[in-house]
């Protein structure tokens, strides 16, 4: 048996995924840009693809972009707007994902864009009248605050974030990789200008992705080129990747109290047997914290030990595929900059384990004792 606890990393894709997109390799192999026959059946799919995504999202199909991803995507919103607008201020949070703060820091250096960053606490949570404060008196701002957290699980309150970027007249992005086809996200509710999705969070398949962005926010394309994506993205469009994008959303929203019921039982369950089993467990951010926290995602806390330099090595060698990362950078561990941040105990090690419909709770028990007999040998 080999157990895949990563799903946040990527997700298997789903053979109904698949069987959409087939043939879209082999018989449609139309260019949609083509004016003949073999081009416009393929247009028309893909148009049918965002009418798909964007009746899911409760929005106009005018407002979807697909991009060539997640990191794209959020490149596009933050890069273009700043550019678009000639916007100089921008807040974020040390928490956001490298596709985010990567790309702030290079507006930064290259543009001369202010960057300022809310404040949070050691589990994670945002300071929302620190945000507050930072819009104040400010000139025309781009907040870009994610939905939750790839690596400690947390839900950041959008609804409330966007009300905020309202009252300051703000433009405000999310990074919504990790909820899309998970949560249910309506556009009509939420104050957000711009928001992304990437396929293969969600059972569809990678390289694919796409941008919502606000029918009233126009920004300038990333990537120049032809007219496709009416003049927002140049480029012959990935058809099948959209395909299956815009399937694998049907699905996740077709089948998504069953498997949040399901997954979150697994997290439930591994938190428990994690406690049962070991001494000096905890977890990290607001991972244990009901719906403070993806039901996805659970970030263990471990005890001091030597085997934390090598505990996604020995995790694998025991048919374990996890992430995650200490605090720390050092020998076989990356180092991750979000529990550096949480000033988490750079002696203590960490784990991520990442959920889907496809693990099963005998996965999860076998995970939980594995790890527990490594650390009771280690630590014995
Ligand atoms: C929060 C978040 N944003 C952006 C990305 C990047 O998405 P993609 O892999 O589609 O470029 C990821 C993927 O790990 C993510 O977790």
């Amino acid at each position: 048996m080999r157990v895949y606890l990563d799903n946040a990393a990527t997700t298997p894709l789903d053979k109904e995924v698949f069987d959409a997109m087939a043939p879209f390799m082999l018989e449609h192999f139309g260019n949609p840009s083509s004016i003949h026959s073999h081009g416009r059946e393929v247009r028309s799919a893909i148009e049918k693809a965002r009418r798909t995504v964007a009746g899911l999202l409760n929005t106009s199909p005018a407002e979807i972009f697909f991009t060539s991803g997640g990191t794209e995507a959020d490149n596009a919103a933050i890069r273009c707007t700043c550019r678009t607008y000639g916007i100089k201020h921008a807040i974020s949070s040390k928490l956001e994902h490298h596709a985010v703060l990567h790309t702030m820091e290079l507006l930064e250096k290259e543009e001369g864009v202010q960057i300022a960053y809310v404040r949070h606490d050691e589990r994670g949570s945002l300071d929302l009248e620190h945000l507050e404060e930072l819009l104040a008196n400010q000139p025309k701002t781009l907040v870009s605050i994610m939905h939750a957290n790839n690596e400690i699980g947390n839900i950041n309150d959008i609804e409330a974030i966007g009300e905020i970027c309202r009252k300051y007249d703000a433009v405000f992005h999310s990074d919504t990789v990790q909820t899309m086809g998970h949560y249910k996200h309506d556009l009509q509710q939420l104050n957000t200008n711009f928001i992304v999705g990437s396929a293969h969070k969600f059972h569809g398949p990678k390289g694919v992705g796409f941008l919502y962005c606000d029918a009233n926010v126009k920004i300038q394309p990333l990537i120049q080129g032809g007219a496709q994506e009416r003049n927002m993205r140049g480029g012959t469009e990935n058809v099948y990747g959209i395909i299956g994008l815009a399937k694998a959303l049907e699905i996740a929203y077709r089948d998504m109290d069953e498997h949040h019921k399901h997954i979150q039982g697994l997290k439930d369950r591994m938190a428990q047997k994690l406690k049962e089993q070991m001494e000096d467990v905890s977890f990290n951010g607001l991972s244990e914290f009901g719906d403070k926290s993806l039901y996805t995602v659970l970030n263990v806390s471990l005890p001091a030990s030597d085997i934390n330099e090598m505990l996604l090595f020995s995790l694998d060698i025991n048919k374990i595929s996890a992430s995650g990362g200490s605090a720390c950078s050092s020998g076989a561990n990356a180092g991750s900059h979000v529990l550096r941040s949480l000033d988490v105990d750079p002696a203590r090690g960490s784990v991520r384990f990442s959920f889907s419909k496809y693990n099963t709770p005998e996965e999860i028990d076998y995970v939980a004792t594995t790890l527990a007999k490594l650390y009771k040998k280690e630590l014995a």
